[in-house]
């Protein structure tokens, strides 16, 4: 439903092209979430992380608004929240190779057949990411739902620009490279003492 409330929510430019280097000032390496949520990780990410910069981007306006404006409230000029569908902003945005980081905590929390058009993670998504990524680069895929997983990882697998890096031939990794910042969802699943399936994969 729509609420006129967050109205003011930062949004993207408008145009073909983005270019991140202006959304985020700073010259540091770029981490990029999608869905951030209720935004802890964000928040934790960014107060660890002075040198570096954070964009999330969270399609519900309320939560990108509040999100935005507590990093603000921090001080982090280099954290931004902007309300968007990553969906339909990522083919706008670039140059090539300009992110290092990826994170997507918990997404698709959908069920039902007729809202499978609203997934995230799927074959498009994948593609935009193996052109936004730098070389050497990382997504960091996490999720409470085994299906789900299996799931992201043959997308993953299936794209000739990543590969995993689990150890040994594993198939997920036991920690994420950006502990100790948790998404909400994340820290709860810990404290549930609940299994999370996590996956890194590295930009060829
Ligand atoms: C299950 S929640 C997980 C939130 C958070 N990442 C966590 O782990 O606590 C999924 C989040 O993804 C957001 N989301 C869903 N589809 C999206 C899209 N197309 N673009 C950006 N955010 C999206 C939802 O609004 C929600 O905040």
């Amino acid at each position: 439903m729509h609420n006129p409330k967050y109205d003011h929510a930062p949004r993207l430019p408008e145009g073909a092209f983005i270019d991140l280097a202006t959304l985020v000032p700073g010259a540091g390496p770029l981490l990029l979430e999608i869905g951030p949520g209720r935004g802890m990780f964000a928040l934790q990410w960014a107060e660890l992380h002075r040198d570096a910069r954070l964009l999330a981007l969270e399609i519900r306006r309320k939560l990108a608004t509040v999100l935005d404006e507590r990093l603000t409230a921090k001080g982090f000029t280099h954290a931004r929240s902007f309300a968007e569908d990553a969906g339909e902003a990522l083919p706008r945005m670039g140059p090539d190779g300009s992110v290092q980081w990826v994170v997507v905590h918990f997404p698709d929390p959908w069920w039902k057949k007729r809202h499978q058009k609203r997934l995230v993670l799927k074959d498009e998504f994948v593609s935009q990411l193996a052109r936004l990524v730098a070389p050497g680069g990382t997504v960091l895929v996490q999720t409470d739902v085994e299906s789900r997983a299996d799931e992201y990882r043959a997308r993953f697998a299936a794209a000739p620009e990543f590969e995993s890096i689990a150890p040994d031939g594993a198939l997920w990794v036991d920690e994420s490279p950006h502990a100790p910042a948790r998404s909400n969802r994340e820290a709860r699943a810990i404290e549930d003492g609940l299994p999370v399936w996590r996956m890194l994969f590295r930009r060829r």
